[in-house]
């Protein structure tokens, strides 16, 4: 997610802006740029890359104005460059705006502005802003304040943005709607945020905006507005938490922040994909109907916890489009001489977009003439520039090493781009697709319900602490989510777990239970529960204790589990996307217990860029 710093008062703004961005560097960014007002003119140095490179750009440059913004951006529309970083300005110059979110209806906007001549110089959707309010200000010349209430009435999506007006410096104005605003007034200066630790140096008393809500900074005072300009009272927060806390939001780890953002992290892979009527818009694999439908064969490919994601996506790709899917570990895939053509479509999978092996795997299919889709959460990064079309999962920055909301955010851009096949393809009836993107509509509110989980699933993690062995079973996606459960066991509490076909336990792991092993069965699948039950009794009858995942209600379940974990109910193509939550809450739970850092893994990195 992207960082917003803002000052107005007595001192040098510059020095003040860049020590807030440093406090919201946890959050992941690309490039950062600053725009300081002084003498009736506005100052902007942008630069991609690390804050370093803005501070080396900014040295012995002198700015000395009492006004100004900053901003740390991690890129979601044009990839990180110093023209896409923010503040943007309009035409005149005189005013800059910075943006976290995404102005979903940023294109019409876009056109509308340049047919009346303005002239747009970056890729992004945040400059349309600066441009519309060079419009709304200059109609009689007034106060920007009146001008950001009339712009963002235009605008669609979510938006925290801060704006300033060179020529009105004794003021910031701030806007909140489904991104986080905090203003602070200490000591005669006004000073916003889109994180509390950019305030902490300089207040512990805070005014987070409510949604919708519009706020004039000026030095020592803030107004606050609904969207219609009506005034509305400000809440003041005393924070007790350091910077550190703060920077984890509360939370005791990124990894625990990261799993609880995960609603957000669904809404905002959906977001502007989907119009009223339930039908898909997918203007990043805007290719002809004739390449859609010459498409012959699928395979995916990935490593970790993407390869989970597409083993989840076969099973809906082939299901909603009737496309064969094959499934390759991308360290594999080029070793074993695959069958490819250009009627084949290869989709790469990496959060990071940088995993070698995955790279290396799609650069292969590409040389074989086959196209390449990739599935990533980091624009700019290398995947999206050997793929001839990127679906980003949008789901702000992951920092702890284990992939969790990006998990998330994969299976809804897979399970869309798999309904968006069908439908341009005619596979699938329109209502049909609808009604599943309907059900992917509930998945936020559904998410939060399995997240009111976490006592019970710390509670059941604490039996996990001293194991050696753990079994995670399933059928189906079921599986999917089964061996992801494992691989986040393994990997973040080091106890030693196997993901399996539950089917094949017979076949040899069955030997391994014996009194007291654990056992985790993900059972919502409806089609295959009986198959599950079976395999659950098979298993209890040797002396496991059974943690199950079942679909809420499910009394059966319940007779046989030593820990049961209900589910609310989705379509069973959705299921991995609620039935993996429980699965990552007791892989951190369990770490925790035996005193581990689930930030930080052993032996493991975010971005695995060796072979
Ligand atoms: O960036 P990628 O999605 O390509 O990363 C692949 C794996 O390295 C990654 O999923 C890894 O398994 C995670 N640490 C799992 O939590």
């Amino acid at each position: 997610m992207c960082g917003i710093v803002g000052y107005v008062g007595s001192d040098k703004a510059l020095p003040i802006l860049i020590e807030g961005m440093r406090q919201l560097e946890y959050r992941g960014y690309d490039s950062a740029g600053v725009a300081v007002a002084e003498g009736g003119s506005l100052t902007v140095v942008r630069r991609a890359g690390e804050l370093t490179k803005l501070e080396q750009a900014l040295d012995g440059n002198g700015m000395e104005g009492t006004l100004g913004i900053g901003h740390t951006r991690w890129a979601t529309h044009g990839p990180p460059t110093d023209g896409n970083a923010h503040p943007h300005r309009d035409c005149t110059g005189n005013i800059a705006v910075v943006h976290n979110g995404i102005i979903e209806n940023h294109e019409a906007l876009r056109a509308a502005l340049q047919a009346e001549g303005h002239e747009l110089s970056s890729e992004t959707d945040t400059e349309v802003v600066a441009h519309l309010l060079e419009g709304a200000v200059a109609q009689r010349p007034r106060p920007l304040l009146d001008a950001v209430i009339e712009v963002i009435a235009m605008l669609e999506g979510a938006f925290g943005l801060v704006c300033i007006h060179a020529e009105q410096p004794d003021s910031i104005i701030a806007v909140r709607k489904d991104s986080p605003i905090i203003v602070g007034v200490p000591d005669g200066s006004g000073i916003v945020a889109s994180g509390i630790p950019a305030l902490l140096p300089h207040t512990r008393d805070v005014i987070p905006l409510d949604n919708r809500q519009v706020a004039e900074i000026k030095a020592g005072s803030v107004s606050l507005f609904d969207f219609d300009g009506e005034p509305a009272e400000p809440r003041v927060v005393h924070v007790e938490w350091d910077i550190s806390a703060a920077e984890k939001g509360g939370y005791e780890d990124f990894m625990l922040k990261e799993i609880f953002e995960q609603p957000e992290a669904v809404r905002n892979a959906m977001r502007g994909r989907v119009d009223l009527s339930g039908r898909i818009l997918l203007d990043e694999v805007s290719w002809d109907a004739d390449v859609l439908n010459d498409i012959t064969k699928i395979v995916v490919v990935a490593c970790g916890t993407s390869y989970h994601s597409g083993m989840a996506a076969k099973h809906a790709i082939e299901h909603y489009t009737r496309i064969p899917v094959e499934l390759d570990l991308a360290s594999e895939f080029r070793y074993r001489d695959p069958v490819l053509d250009d009627r084949s479509l290869v989709i790469g999978i990496a959060q990071s977009g940088e995993t070698a092996d995955t790279l290396a795997a799609v650069r292969f299919a590409k040389d074989m003439g086959a196209k390449v889709v990739a599935v990533t959460n980091v624009v700019g990064s290398s995947i999206t520039r050997d793929a001839d079309a990127v679906l980003f999962t949008h789901c702000g920055p992951e920092i702890g090493v284990a992939a969790t909301k990006t998990f998330l955010g994969q299976l809804v851009a897979l399970n869309l781009f798999a309904l968006y096949l069908a439908q341009e393809r005619g596979a699938m009836a329109e209502e049909k697709v609808a009604e599943t993107i309907a059900a992917m509509h509930e998945l936020p509110a559904q998410i939060e319900e399995v997240l009111a989980l976490h006592d019970d699933i710390q509670r059941a993690a604490k039996s996990l602490s001293d194991v050696s062995d753990v079994l995670f079973i399933g059928r189906g996606v079921g599986m999917a989510v089964a061996m992801e459960g494992a691989l986040k066991l393994k990997e973040i509490s080091y106890i030693h777990a196997e993901g399996y076909a539950a089917g094949e336990l017979k076949h040899g792991a069955i030997a391994l239970i014996e009194e007291g092993v654990p056992v985790v069965a993900v059972m919502t699948g409806p089609s295959l529960y009986e198959k599950m039950m079976a395999n659950v009794q098979e298993v209890r009858a040797r002396g496991a204790d059974t943690i199950l995942i079942a679909p809420r209600g499910d009394e059966r379940a319940k007779a046989l589990a030593t820990e049961l974990f209900e589910i609310p109910l989705t379509k069973p193509l959705l299921t991995p996307i609620l039935d993996t939550i429980p699965l990552q809450l007791l892989a951190y739970y369990a770490a925790k217990e035996r005193g581990l850092s689930p930030d930080k893994p052993r032996n493991l990195a975010k971005s695995v860029t060796v072979e």
